[in-house]
């Protein structure tokens, strides 16, 4: 596509077709008027003469389902579960995931609420786990409506002393519009007040029915602040998750979705990636969601710096040009230029659809209204 002679460029950009063939032979192209020119020629000579080209977005050329390989049978291996855990404010979420980890992030966050979305991966009998804690619902809400799912277990946290609350509610519709199988885990049971029954009699209403009353739901009572229950709810996911048959190649280019980002001072665009296939090298050419470059550096949940992660790991990035937006998918490539091509073609989709969107409303945003 794209092909242009000389004199027809030289047509284009009001020039005589031996002003164009003196620029190529500046360029160390030596070219007839009726030469076919390729696109980085055109580009170059262009910009010679201070014209901007516009170039052709084949638009999809960027979606990344076109560049990723279907997987042999004989290549995939078990991995992780990726567990997130939901729950109305306050009833003991990041509590809970510090007790599994038995330290003390609630600490040093700011007001005790949680920021940003830690991902974090423990083991327990020899399988590891990996655990998302979320900050309300919001980035897995923004993950799970653009198509992105991440999670293969919901645990749901339900304050024993306050019972079934509005973001429980809205956490049961999330796990259930994204088929995860939900395990509940009745929090702050050393609590004076503490009513487990009461909380598995609201519950019935969303049809999340204990086995003992005759249902399938895994009801689990603890106390994150004094680590009671906590080796239960791990055996329970591991229970779960062998149900799911949970498996990935960790010998192909990494593909996985953006759990968080955000722009850092120094280290600029910083991004936590779950990796949901293959295996994420350093120096590794990536496009994240609109924006592309190389991973310069990762540093896995315990901050110590890795050079590669496999199926179900998180790790924090640097290394590309611009942040990119929780939920957004990333795909490696093994040819740099091409991670570049998709990445800035992926932009420029981005900043045209922008540029639509300010006109035009969408169906969703009627419906949003309502
Ligand atoms: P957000 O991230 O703001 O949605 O809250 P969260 O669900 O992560 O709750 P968090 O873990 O920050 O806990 C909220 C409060 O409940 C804190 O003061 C905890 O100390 C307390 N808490 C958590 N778990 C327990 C528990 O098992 N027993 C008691 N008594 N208090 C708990
Ligand atoms: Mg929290």
């Amino acid at each position: 596509h794209n092909k242009l002679t000389v004199s027809e460029l030289a047509e284009k950009l009001n020039k005589e077709a031996s002003e164009i063939i003196k620029k190529l032979m500046f360029l160390g192209v030596m070219a007839t008027k009726n030469q076919d020119l390729d696109d980085d020629t055109i580009e170059l000579i262009c910009a010679e003469f201070d014209v901007e080209v516009e170039k052709e977005i084949i638009l999809e050329d960027t979606d990344f389902d076109k560049y990723i390989e279907e997987d042999k049978q004989e290549d995939l291996i078990e991995r992780p579960a990726v567990v997130t855990i939901m729950g109305h404010v306050d009833h003991g979420k990041t509590t809970l995931l510090d007790s599994i980890r038995h330290t003390k992030v609630t600490a040093g966050e700011a007001g005790g609420i949680t920021q940003h979305i830690g991902a974090y991966q423990v083991e327990n009998d020899g399988k590891k786990i990996t655990f998302l804690d979320t900050p309300g619902h919001a980035a897995f809400t923004s993950m799970r409506s653009r198509g992105a799912q991440v999670t293969d277990v919901a645990i749901l946290v339900v304050a024993a002393d306050d019972g079934v609350m509005p973001q429980t509610v809205e956490a049961i519709n999330h796990a259930k519009a994204a088929e995860v199988p939900i395990i509940v885990a009745v929090n702050k049971m050393d609590k004076e007040g503490a009513n487990p029954d009461r909380v598995m009699q609201e519950l019935t209403e969303y049809e999340l029915i204990p086995e003992d009353w005759g249902g399938d739901t895994i009801f689990v009572n603890l106390s994150a602040i004094k680590g009671e229950g906590i080796d239960e709810l791990l055996e329970m996911i591991v229970l779960v998750s062998e149900v799911e048959e949970l498996k990935a190649n960790p010998h192909t280019t990494a593909f996985g979705t953006v759990i968080d980002a955000q722009l850092d001072k120094g280290r600029g665009s910083v991004a936590t990636l779950l990796v949901q296939n293959g295996t994420l090298h350093v120096s590794d050419s990536i496009v994240v969601g609109n924006t592309h470059g190389r991973v310069r550096a990762m540093v896995n949940d315990l901050g110590k710096r890795v050079n590669n992660a496999g199926p179900s790991t998180p790790v924090e990035i640097t290394g590309l040009n611009d942040v990119p937006q929780a939920g957004d998918q990333f795909l490696v490539f093994k040819d740099e230029k091409k991670a570049r091509q998709i990445g800035e073609a992926r932009q420029q989709k981005q900043i045209q659809e922008n540029r639509g969107e300010q006109t035009k409303v969408s169906l969703d945003d009627l419906f949003e209204q309502i």
